[in-house]
């Protein structure tokens, strides 16, 4: 699978190319209040965005109306014939158009989402110093990744490498953290490699979407 990350204009309304794995970010206004954005929501997605406050009720509110518009561009539909169903873990599965896999992430004032036909996950981290990164590798991490944050000349932005991969993977299974134990990275200088319980074809790509964060996507294979 050729993996080619470019940020462009949006393209055409047109279906999603097999075997292409589309990216997608947002900025978010977080002193702003995104009313067009709201517009874009459906009935649940604003009740649930009227149970949030501040920031984080920017990020959904953003983060939805942007996969709306994009879903209604792969479908050649309008973003109020966009339907998106929840799986029982909370995975986000688009109705309407079909056959299109997606993701959503979101921290500090950024959204990104990747789209894709087969199962993708994406998450994304603002780059913040924090004092608990051997704790939190400590306890969510295998041991030999908990050890390859310790050992690295940065484990900050190791422990990142390792962060956004795991989640992206777990949103690419819909497993959740539930399925933590299920996926296993490993990071080289040629770029992380996953491997998840049950097998499959996956591969793994980190990249910055913007200055000041880090991202990964993880897609599988046909
Ligand atoms: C819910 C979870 C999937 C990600 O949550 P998060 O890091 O708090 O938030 P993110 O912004 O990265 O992702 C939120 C999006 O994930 C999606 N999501 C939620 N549950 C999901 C699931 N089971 N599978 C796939 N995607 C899911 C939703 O689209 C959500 O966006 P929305 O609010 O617009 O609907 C889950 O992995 C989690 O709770 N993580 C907490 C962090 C953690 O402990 N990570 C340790 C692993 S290294």
């Amino acid at each position: 699978m050729r993996t080619v990350l470019t940020w462009e204009a949006p393209p055409p309304r047109g279906p999603l190319p097999a075997g292409e794995v589309h990216v997608w970010r947002a900025e978010v206004d977080l002193a702003g209040h995104p009313i067009d954005a709201l517009e874009l929501l459906s009935p649940d997605e604003r009740r649930r965005a009227a149970t949030m406050q501040g920031p984080a009720r920017a990020r959904f509110v953003v983060g939805r109306a942007t996969l709306r518009e994009r879903l209604a561009a792969y479908g050649g539909i309008g973003p109020a014939e966009v339907a998106i169903a929840e799986g029982p873990t909370g995975k986000p599965e688009a109705r309407a158009p079909a056959g299109v896999e997606l993701s959503v992430a979101h921290s500090g004032g950024l959204v990104v989402l990747a789209f894709a036909r087969e199962p993708v996950g994406v998450d994304v981290e603002a780059i913040r110093p924090r004092a608990d990164v051997d704790a939190l590798a400590a306890r969510f991490f295998a041991a030999s990744e908990h050890d390859a944050v310790r050992r690295a000349p940065d484990p900050l932005a190791a422990f990142l490498e390792l962060w956004t991969v795991k989640e992206a993977c777990l949103k690419a299974t819909g497993a959740g953290l539930a399925g933590l134990a299920t996926v296993a990275v490993s990071l080289a200088p040629g770029g992380p490699a996953v491997s998840v319980a049950g097998g499959g074809a996956w591969t793994a790509k980190t990249f910055c979407p913007a200055p000041g964060y880090v991202a990964a996507v993880v897609h599988r294979a046909r």
